[in-house]
């Protein structure tokens, strides 16, 4: 959800910004611009659609100084006008902005009623607002801090004075936004990603930050508070490869991702197991003790992962636990215990909803752990301990290797603080083998989307796991194919939406728990006897000589990282029938950075 790139220094400006966009498209976007200094003046470029359009229409230029923008409409329609970056009022500056300023309009209605703006955008506010305030302390650090201390909601910013090419700023609150440090310059992006070809190292901001970068002679940074006072800063080294962002041989990410899943689930396994024996860090021990109950907070596919965590705290590990969809929880926080734990599931740790909650949560002064796959990310910052799910960066909007690895590392969570009688280690390892074969077949989901997603419909039945299960199959198929797509409790299912099923509605059945096989088998004849197309993914044990995918038997702990992948990749297939844009489905984005 809108990505940032600034560049500031001695390489190509424009290279940065346009493959720094290109970098950030993942996190989904509707229109796309940027700054650069030509003829020394700077120039914007901008349009709606894609990244590739607005490399089209950027001149060949040598710039020192940039700013790019992909932008997720939220204030006004997807335009050119709308699109970033945007000019103040009297264009002395330029600005791009990732985030939400909830009063927007109260600062427009009080400070700036003389002005004429030139879009519907709340971040346009902001250019004018340091305007406004340069023109009254002839000082930009001065007029940006009072802006800052202005606006309400988030932003991530990046701002060129257009009459000092030899500075960028950016100021941050809430939206994600770190600053690459090289011998060469700065840059400065959402995440980590525009950083990689140039920047060995990066700075994480705080919220309510001010940096000013400057090229005068030397190379120059510095961090300021919205009062004004310096801030300290650390480096971090930058740990990710840009080999590991490619998509090699493979049309999709999606697909690559789904296929790396075993491999994921091993690397796991190395970097968990000493010896055979589980080791965690000391800081995720202290935030377990006395805690009477877990509460899970997160959003989308990292949801549907606490679903099954729920199941292996409280089975496993018999800690009581709830799963809390996060932007509910924010505004409607149930009853708490005494001794709560506020566990954050989230593949890329920036979900504004999530942070939203951590805040809070922490605010009541709560302990918190985050399981998420970016060790830089504000959730993995901010909250007491983190759990890294080591599933390498996943490009493809629609999350497949980042669930599984949740799930691999929640059930080591489990089995650290609890008891069961499986192998962990063994059993993880043959899921590992298991996903591969799952993926060596995959031509035969490829047959099956073909056969089933012919409606526009289709629904996922489970129960226990498999219910869990089915909601994320269900949610991967809306997400890619558009297909609209229920995950049911199998057993719900007679209590009002089997009124949905018609002749050829496509039905399909997770069934890996043996306990349960049996009445999920009979939900399906309920279905069938009313026309549903039907679909059997089920444990090997369990299985019918008629079902269409059968799975080798693993522990039913584990089994919910293998029964998805064969729902991934009709997910996958189906987005492919319907010749979507598999990794960049409409509308979604994969980094929600606002609430
Ligand atoms: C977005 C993504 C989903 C993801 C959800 C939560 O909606 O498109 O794939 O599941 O955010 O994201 P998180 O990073 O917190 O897991």
């Amino acid at each position: 959800m809108c990505g940032i790139v600034g560049s500031l220094g001695s390489f190509n400006a424009k290279e940065v910004v346009l493959k720094g966009l290109e970098r950030l498209e993942y996190r989904g976007y509707d229109s796309a611009g940027l700054a650069l200094l030509q003829e020394n003046k700077i120039t914007v470029f901008k349009d709606t659609g894609r990244v590739k359009n607005l490399i089209s229409i950027t001149p060949e230029v040598e710039s020192h100084i940039g700013i790019g923008h992909t932008r997720w409409a939220t204030h006004g329609k997807v335009t050119q006008s709308n699109s970033h970056p945007h000019y103040s009022m009297n264009e002395r500056f330029i600005l791009v902005h990732n985030g939400v300023i909830e009063n927007s309009r109260e600062l427009k209605e009080s400070r700036l009623s003389a002005y004429n703006f030139r879009t519907e955008t709340d971040s346009e506010v902001v250019a004018y607002l340091i305007e406004y305030y340069f023109n009254k302390y002839n000082n930009v650090n001065d007029a940006i801090r009072k802006t800052m201390s202005l606006i309400d909601g988030s932003y991530a910013l990046v701002i060129i004075d257009t009459e000092d090419h030899h500075k960028l700023y950016a100021a941050k609150n809430k939206s994600p936004l770190l600053v690459g440090v090289s011998a060469e310059g700065y840059i400065v992006g959402s995440d980590i990603m525009p950083l990689l070809d140039h920047c060995k190292q990066f700075i994480p901001l705080e919220d309510g930050s001010l940096v000013e970068m400057g090229m005068n002679g030397d190379f120059s940074i510095a961090i300021y508070d919205v009062i004004g006072k310096e801030r300290d800063y650390e480096l971090h080294d930058i740990v990710v490869n840009t080999s590991d962002i490619g998509k090699g041989a493979y049309e999709h990410y999606m697909l690559k991702e789904i296929d790396e899943q075993a491999s994921v689930v091993r690397r796991i396994i190395s970097e968990y197991f000493k010896d055979d024996k589980l080791v965690l860090d000391d800081k995720v021990q202290k935030v377990f003790d006395g805690r009477d109950r877990i509460y899970i907070l997160a959003a989308g596919t990292s949801a549907h992962a606490g679903y099954v965590a729920k199941g292996y705290f409280e089975k496993i590990a018999g800690i009581p636990t709830e799963v809390h969809i996060s932007s509910e929880f924010i505004y409607n926080t149930p009853a708490l215990t005494q001794n709560p734990l506020f566990i954050y599931i989230s593949q890329s740790g920036e979900t504004a909803d999530s942070r939203a909650c951590l805040v809070k949560t922490k605010e009541m002064g709560y302990p918190s752990l985050t399981i998420t796959n970016v060790a830089t990310s504000t959730l993995a910052r901010e909250s007491d301990a983190y759990v890294d799910i080591f599933a390498g960066p996943e490009i493809a909007v629609a999350s497949t290797k980042a669930y599984v690895a949740s799930l691999s590392v929640l059930l080591i969570l489990a089995n650290y603080f609890g008891k069961s009688d499986m192998n962990l280690k063994q059993e993880l390892s043959k899921a590992a083998g298991i996903m591969d074969d799952i993926i060596n077949k995959k031509e035969v989901v490829n047959k099956l989307a073909k056969e089933m997603l012919t409606k526009r419909n289709a629904f996922f039945i489970g129960r226990g796991f498999d219910y869990y299960i089915a909601m994320e199959a269900a949610l991967k198929l809306k997400e890619i194919s558009y297909i609209q797509a229920e995950g049911f409790a199998a057993g719900e299912l007679k209590h009002g939406t089997i009124a949905l099923i018609e002749e050829d509605t496509p039905v399909s059945a997770i069934i890996t728990n043996k306990e349960i096989n049996l009445n999920t088998r009979s939900n399906l004849s309920e279905v069938e006897s009313r026309g549903a197309k039907t679909m059997v993914i089920s444990m090997k044990s369990l299985s019918r000589p008629s079902d269409q995918i059968i799975i080798d038997d693993v522990d039913p702990m584990v089994a919910p990282m293998v029964a998805i992948i064969p729902c991934q990749l009709l997910a996958y297939y189906g987005a492919i029938i319907q010749g979507n844009d598999v990794d960049k489905p409409r509308n979604l984005a994969k980094s929600v950075t606002v609430e």
